[in-house]
Order: C-alpha cells, then structure tokens, then sequence
C-alpha cells in the first residue's frame, strides 16, 4: 500500500521509517517531509502545505494512495480529516470537532469537568480585568493559558503576580491572535510529567509505552520552553499499575466522554500528565496527535506493524487487535538544535557527519533539515533527533549521544543531560 504522510518534524521522518519497516507499506509520501524524508528508499516529498487539502486530496486520489497519516495540530485542526474523508480517503486523526481537545484549553478542561478526569483547578476569562483580579486571589506560581493552538507558546507558569499579569495582557492583545479570545488561569501543579499516547478507534483505547518529554532548553530543565528537547521511553515512573489507572481514569473516561458528545475519535489521543510524588495524577494537556519527540522513541520499540494499528483505528477494530507487541529494551532521543533557538537562529548551515553514525542502533530522525544544491543543511530550530536503542536506558542514552559525537554543523546545541532522572537505573 501507498501512505501519505502530512507534516515535516522528526515525528514524521519517524513514521515514514516505521511504515516501510513493513512489507505491506510500498512507498510513502511526506507533505512536505524534510531532508531525511528526502533521503529515503521507497519515500519522497511532496512540496504543498499541510493545509492545502485540496492539493493533498487530488494527488492522494491520483496516486492511489490507501492511508493518510497526519501528524501535526493544525490541519487537523482545520479539518483535514473531515475534508479528505468526504473525498473517499481514509485518514488516521480526529475531526475537527475530536482535534478540539487541544485545540480549546476551554473545551478540553470542560470535558474533563464533565467527565470526572483528574485535572487541576483552573477558571475561564473572556477579559483581563477580571483574570487580574482573580490571579491576586490565588497564590503564586500560577499557570496563565491562552485558549487556542499557539504553538507550543501560550502557556506562562508565573513566578509573580506581576508577571501573570503581564501575560494575561499578552494574550488579550493578541499575541496569540484567535488563540487569546480566552485566558485560562490554572493551580500550578508539581511533579514529573509523562506523556502517555494511546490509539483510540473511538470505542477502543489502548495505550503506547509511556515517555518523557524535555522541554526546557537548558540542563536540568531550565531556561526557555521549546517544543523538545530530548525523549525517552518506556518511562519508569509511569509503573504498569500506574498505567492501569490512567487507562480507567483517564483514556477510556475521554472516549466515553467524546462519544457521548457525538465525536468519534479514530487517531491519537495524548495525554500529559503530572505525576505526584505519592503517584497520584492530573492532566496537563490533551493533543489530538503523536507527540515530538515522543514518537521518535516509542516508534522505535513498537514490533506489531504499525499500519496494521493504525488500519485498525480507521476501521473501527482496534479491540479485535492482538495486544501490542513491543520489543525489549529502551530508546532515548536527544535533539541537536540551532544556535540561539528557541529564540532567533540561522538555517543553511551544512550538516556533516550523519553517515558515519553507525550501526550501534542508532538512527537520525530529521527535523528542521532540507536538501540545497544535493547538500543537507539545516532549515529550523530543531534539527536532528539523534536516536538510540538499548537493553536498557542507560544504554540507549549512551548510543544516542555516541551518535551525536560524529554530526556537525555551525552552531549546534543539544542537551547533555537528556534522561537525567532515570540515569543509573538501568545498572
Ligand atoms: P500545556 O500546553 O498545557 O501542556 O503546557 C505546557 C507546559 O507547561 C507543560 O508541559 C508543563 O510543563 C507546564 N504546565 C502546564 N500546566 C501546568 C500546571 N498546571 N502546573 C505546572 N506546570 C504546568
Ligand atoms: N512533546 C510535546 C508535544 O508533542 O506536544
């Protein structure tokens, strides 16, 4: 079978790879895809925005393609799954109403209300006069939300009154355009996070092995937000009894729930949580999709096809499956990035060194990378995932950054700590 892939991140490079690990999967196409998409057998880009669904339809209609797969926020929730599902194509992602659960902090923290999820305590507020007044209610660090896609930005965890106040402004301004038509003011939370995906089928949840995410830009989780900056899985933390509850709790709470709303919800359903010390949960977030860098480590583990998984969910037979089968070990991804992201960087800069990563199990997922006059360069601010495998973590960390000692370009930045709470557990 033909499968289209929509989106350009390493958590797209990782899917096409993983699709032509199986034999049913003859080619993939990656709108737009990047230089790795680029780069490999039986795959090719196609050079049309993730939301020019019409061009996405006809040439999917041409080519006789069987599955669309997509991976970024936006279009799906612009619709694309509406729209490519009304020509006759199958798609892998929610609806526009299903991608609501990231799309509206509102609607997501209103349907966990509903449902009885564990989340934090959190009011809504349509002006910023009274989000002030309520926020010198409260005590600090308290979590500034604006509503909509925003990018990963639109969220503040405020030291200070003062700067919750500053980003209430922010948002009412209009940093976040349509995004900032509402402010949700939520109890800041501790803990670990983890996130947990699951592919739902809209009656069927099952869960994928849980990660960890790094999103702060500097070592020991400091500095800036970004949109990763290194992964692993499965995450200790997240123990098969700890599993269990979030599967009752909150996976099969939300279908219910999403169901009962009329919305059936065939794709991935993440959830990021914040795991208490004593093991308890809540909810941070909910997105309609798989997580980057989170796939990039999960993909590499997953042994069941993972286009037999995904045919499943379209077709609504995900509880007929076998349970999904995964191989032994860890994987660890670090994220060589840009000098200066995520703030300004520079892209064109020649990536070398890449070929000479090896066989250690290690495998460079692209990211903000393209092919210039036959050369790889970078193209964004998070260029490569370098991923590893191993018996254990320790293991697949270290296989991740001997892979990163051999690539070069001007400026590269990664983390050296990715994994730091797990370190030494693998001994
Ligand atoms: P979100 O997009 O809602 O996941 O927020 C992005 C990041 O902000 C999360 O991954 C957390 O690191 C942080 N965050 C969000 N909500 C809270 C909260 N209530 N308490 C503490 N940190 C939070
Ligand atoms: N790794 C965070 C996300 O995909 O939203």
């Amino acid at each position: 079978m033909k499968v289209l892939v929509v989106g350009n991140g390493g958590r797209e490079h990782a899917l096409a790879w993983k699709l032509l690990q199986s034999e049913q999967v003859e080619q993939v196409v990656c709108v737009p895809g990047n230089g790795g998409t680029a780069s490999m057998e039986n795959c090719q880009n196609l050079p049309l925005a993730v939301d020019d669904f019409e061009g996405i339809s006809q040439f999917a209609q041409q080519e006789n393609i069987t599955l669309v797969v997509v991976g970024p926020e936006v279009p799906l929730a612009k619709g694309i799954t509406d729209y490519l599902q009304a020509k006759g194509l199958m798609v892998f992602g929610p609806t526009k109403a299903g991608a609501q659960i990231e799309a509206s902090k509102v609607w997501a923290k209103a349907l966990m209300r509903e449902a009885g999820i564990p989340t934090g305590k959190a009011a809504v507020f349509t002006e910023a006069a009274a989000a002030k007044s309520y926020v010198k209610a409260q005590s600090v660090p308290i979590v500034v939300k604006a509503d909509g896609l925003a990018a990963g930005k639109g969220v503040t965890v405020a030291q200070t009154v003062a700067a919750a106040e500053t980003a209430i402004e922010a948002i009412f301004q209009g940093q976040f355009g349509n995004a900032g038509k509402f402010v949700l003011i939520e109890e800041f939370l501790t803990g670990q996070e983890v996130s947990v995906l699951a592919l739902s089928d809209g009656l069927t949840i099952r869960p994928l092995l849980p990660a960890q995410d790094h999103k702060r830009i500097g070592e020991g989780d400091t500095g800036e937000n970004t949109g990763g900056m290194g992964a692993y899985a499965p995450a200790p933390i997240a123990t098969p009894a700890l599993m269990a509850r979030i599967q009752k709790e909150v996976l099969e709470k939300t279908i219910a729930a999403l169901r009962a709303k009329g919305i059936d919800y065939r794709g991935v359903l993440y959830a990021g949580l914040m795991i208490t010390p004593e093991g308890d949960f809540n909810v941070l977030e909910f997105n309609c999709r798989f997580g980057d860098p989170e796939t990039q480590v999960i993909l590499p583990l997953l042994a069941t096809p993972l286009e037999e998984l995904i045919l499943a969910c379209v077709q609504q037979r995900l509880g007929e499956m076998p349970p999904i089968a995964w191989k032994n070990g860890s994987s660890a991804t670090v994220v060589a990035a840009s000098g200066g992201y995520p703030g300004n960087y520079e892209k064109g800069k020649v990536i070398t060194g890449i070929e000479q990563v090896g066989d250690l199990g290690t495998t460079v997922f692209h990211a903000g990378t393209k092919l210039h006059q036959q050369q790889l360069v970078t193209d964004g601010g998070r260029v490569l995932n370098v991923t590893g495998v191993g018996e254990n973590l320790d293991q697949a960390i270290a296989h991740a950054y001997a892979g990163l000692e051999c690539i070069h370009f001007q400026g590269m930045y990664y983390r050296r700590d990715i994994g730091y709470r797990v370190r030494g557990i693998g001994e």
